[in-house]
């Protein structure tokens, strides 16, 4: 299986960016962007891949105000939603435990892939049932190893160290898919990407660049 490409451009970016990415990126690059950009990109270029940063734990229509369902999101062309990012389970009191486990099972429902995101402490985050649901929807859920110490930072853990983490994750997990996010750029990608238990990476800040994501996407 090819490995994922995965940007997050997180509350960056603007339409001139879009349609820059629209004209040149390399296809086999997923792009996580904000809500407010991805039907205009996908009305554009309907193979556009897109993910989704986040989705609603409601599911039905609904007096919710703000929120945004799989199901709209699955409707809108988003194949894959992250869900449980650091920065919002820091923020957010809505991205409990409970609560992932509330999205993740919407995206899996509404057909879309849920990039499910981890850090240093995996054990902690992934309750149970998470792990109960994750065992029952492998095919639809990808796991992101991303530490605190190394999102937005320029820190990466060494090799060796990606490897183990993502390799225990995907032993102790019925060999889901793990990613790895946190500071890929287009020089440390390839070491990364080579990594046998590294089925893809998660990118902030460098896949904000077209020539940097597209130069980590030639080594996928
Ligand atoms: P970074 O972000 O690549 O800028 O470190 C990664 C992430 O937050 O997913």
């Amino acid at each position: 299986m090819n490995k994922l490409i995965v940007g997050n451009w997180k509350m960056n970016g603007t339409l001139e960016l879009v349609d820059e990415f629209l004209e040149g990126l390399n296809n086999n690059v997923i792009v996580g962007l904000p809500i407010i950009f991805i039907a205009y990109a996908k009305s554009k270029n309907p193979n556009f891949q897109i993910a989704a940063q986040d989705c609603s734990i409601f599911n039905d229509f609904g007096a919710h105000t703000g929120e945004v369902s799989a199901k709209m999101l699955s409707e809108s062309g988003c194949k894959y939603v992250i869900i449980g990012h650091s920065e919002r389970r820091k923020t957010f009191d809505s991205d409990s435990i409970s609560n992932i486990l509330k999205k993740l099972q919407n995206a899996v429902l509404n057909g879309m892939t849920a990039i499910l995101c981890v850090d240093e402490k995996y054990d902690e985050l992934l309750d149970s049932q998470t792990v109960e649901f994750l065992k029952n929807h492998k095919s639809q859920v990808v796991l992101a190893y991303e530490p605190l110490s190394a999102i937005g930072t320029g820190i990466v853990p060494s090799i060796s160290e990606i490897s183990d983490v993502l390799k225990n994750l995907k032993s102790k997990y019925f060999g889901i898919r793990t990613i790895y996010g946190g500071s890929v750029n287009s020089k440390n990608a390839k070491e990364i990407l080579d990594i046998d238990s590294v089925d893809g990476v998660l990118i902030g800040g460098a896949s904000l660049k077209l020539d940097e994501i597209n130069a980590i996407a030639k080594f996928a």
